[in-house]
């Protein structure tokens, strides 16, 4: 988990890490495909069903059909929204919006999701169930999540914490040691 006040440098990171930006300096090396996971999710799904909108991501590797569909389905079902793949866009919760951008990611075989407040527009309760899922799907399917978020009580989901401040690390570690630094 990332964390840090507005302005403190968690998105140019992440838009770092996927290539939206170019480093003025240095280098940035990611291991694995990558999904990015926006705070607003009405920014990246853009196809009219949820389906279609998963099955999008996969265009540009040339698949059949039927492993398209195969892949859909999986990806889907990982997010537990198989029984919504017909269903409209605008016709979702926030929360499943966010599990449609993320199965977009499974499907792509991502090994790499990259969050940025994927739960600033949730409830509560979708809060948690989105953080209870992602880190679910890490420990099953060996998968690397780097989650921001201004939510401490997230923070119980993850196995480390970073801070930034002004574009640098200024702590980094166990989440309860961050935590604590947090609720000062
Ligand atoms: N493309 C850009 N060019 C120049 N400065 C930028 C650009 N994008 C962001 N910044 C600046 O970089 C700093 C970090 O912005 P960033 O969006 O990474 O913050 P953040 O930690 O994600 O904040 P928030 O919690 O509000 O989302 C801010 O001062 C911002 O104004
Ligand atoms: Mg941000």
């Amino acid at each position: 988990m990332l964390l840090g006040d507005n302005g403190s440098g968690k998105s140019t990171l992440l838009k770092l890490l996927t290539g939206l930006l170019t480093p003025q300096q240095g280098q940035v090396n990611i291991n694995g495909t990558f999904g990015y996971v926006f705070q607003n999710p009405d920014h990246q799904l853009v196809m009219p069903t949820v389906g279609a909108d998963v099955a999008f991501g996969l265009v540009g590797e040339h698949l059949p059909l039927s492993t398209v569909r195969d892949r859909v389905f999986e990806a889907l079902s990982a997010v537990n929204l198989a029984h919504l793949i017909r269903r409209p866009i605008y016709a979702l919760s926030g929360g499943q919006k966010q599990r449609v951008a993320i199965a977009g990611a499974i499907a792509r075989h991502c090994e790499v999701l990259l969050l940025d407040e994927p739960t600033a527009l949730l409830d509560p309760d979708s809060q948690i169930e989105l953080v209870t899922l992602v880190s679910s799907l890490v420990k099953a399917r060996n998968l690397t999540a780097l989650w921001v978020t201004h939510r401490l009580i997230e923070l119980d989901y993850c196995d480390r914490a970073v801070l930034l401040r002004d574009g640098h690390v200024i702590d980094q570690g166990a989440p309860d040691r961050l935590r604590a630094v947090l609720e000062k």
